[in-house]
């Protein structure tokens, strides 16, 4: 217990290899995965606490709100509370707090890919509940339910996926991701999952691109992250942040785009990388879901939806699914 694990392959190397494939193929493609090294978790602290940024507020308000009734549709027996992706985990807190209240027999598994990030909130639900079980799990989601699924113990799951990030996933890949899941899970297993709905795509496209820049900044830091991890050679001054979102789809998309036409050495990877002027490299799907979206997407993976749980806005929705036998 509190022992953090970590994978087999090290995360540098698995973040060689996929920044070498996807600086190497055409258009040019990084994971918004690796966004969150010490200093882009502390850029997306800010992301949450700026004003346009709508989607941690909105969940805060519906756990603050519908506490009680996230409880009760999570059922009497005792469960285990897996955190995909738990962050600083903020928000679970208030669960945490409330059904540590409640008296519910439950242990917490946050799961999460920075290491940094899990140290920091296994010390934090030490401090601030002494009594609450914390077994963390590093790694990335795939990384984490396979050691999850091979240490089953037969208790029930009960699988947070909160703050949107499931909408990193591009739709048809989202799908692909619950079956896998579901693979982890039994008849009865719970997933509560946070999707930011389809809006006023104004409201959406400010989200993610600030007018002070702090979104711009999270995502050049990745090209930053290549320099000090990698020995690249990125001038980022040459680069911008640019934002589509695209109401029909639902998807909000983030690039990076060079500026100018310009050859940038990456040491540790013996590669030196290309870009015409305006070249873009893909960075960040953020998808945005309607009801029917959701309720579609449930069916197609084995679940049924339990119960919704909507902030009072309707911007964003925690929906409750249950999978079916
Ligand atoms: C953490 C994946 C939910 O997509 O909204 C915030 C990350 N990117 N601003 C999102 C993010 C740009 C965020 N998630």
């Amino acid at each position: 217990m509190n022992s953090i694990s970590s994978p087999v392959i090290t995360e540098t190397s698995t973040f060689a290899i996929d920044v070498e494939e996807g600086l190497s193929k055409y258009p040019k493609q990084l994971s918004s995965k690796y966004f969150y090294d010490a200093a882009g978790d502390q850029l997306f602290q800010d992301i949450m606490a700026m004003p346009e940024y709508y989607l941690t507020n909105c969940e805060y308000d519906i756990f603050t709100q519908q506490k009680a009734a996230i409880l009760e549709a999570f059922g009497e027996a005792p469960f285990e509370l897996i955190e995909l992706g738990a962050g600083d985990g903020t928000k679970t807190k208030i669960l945490l707090d409330y059904f540590l209240q409640q008296e519910a027999d439950f242990t917490y598994r946050p799961i999460d890919i920075s290491g940094n990030v899990l140290t920091q909130l296994t010390a934090a639900c030490a401090e601030q509940f002494p009594k609450l079980k914390v077994d963390p799990v590093k790694g990335d989601y795939t990384e984490a339910l396979a050691q999850i699924k091979q240490e089953d113990n037969h208790r029930r799951k009960v699988v947070l996926f909160l703050g949107g990030n499931i909408g990193n996933f591009p739709l048809p890949n989202a799908k692909v991701f619950i079956k896998e899941l579901a693979i982890c899970l039994s008849a009865g297993d719970l997933l509560l999952t946070g999707f930011d709905l389809k809006k006023d795509p104004k409201i959406v496209q400010l989200a993610y691109d600030d007018p002070a820049g702090i979104t711009a900044a999270f995502n050049l830091n990745l090209l930053t992250r290549i320099n000090k991890e990698l020995g690249g050679a990125f001038d980022v001054d040459k680069f911008m942040h640019w934002e589509t979102y695209n109401p029909l789809s639902g998807e909000a998309r983030s690039y990076i785009v060079s500026k100018e036409e310009q050859l940038v050495q990456i040491e540790q990877l013996q590669l030196s990388v290309h870009f015409e002027a305006w070249e873009a490299i893909a960075v960040e799907v953020s998808a945005k879901y309607s009801e029917r979206d959701i309720i579609e997407l449930a069916e197609e993976t084995g679940f049924t939806v339990n119960q919704n749980f909507v902030d009072p806005k309707a911007y964003f929705m925690d929906s409750l699914w249950e999978l079916k036998v």
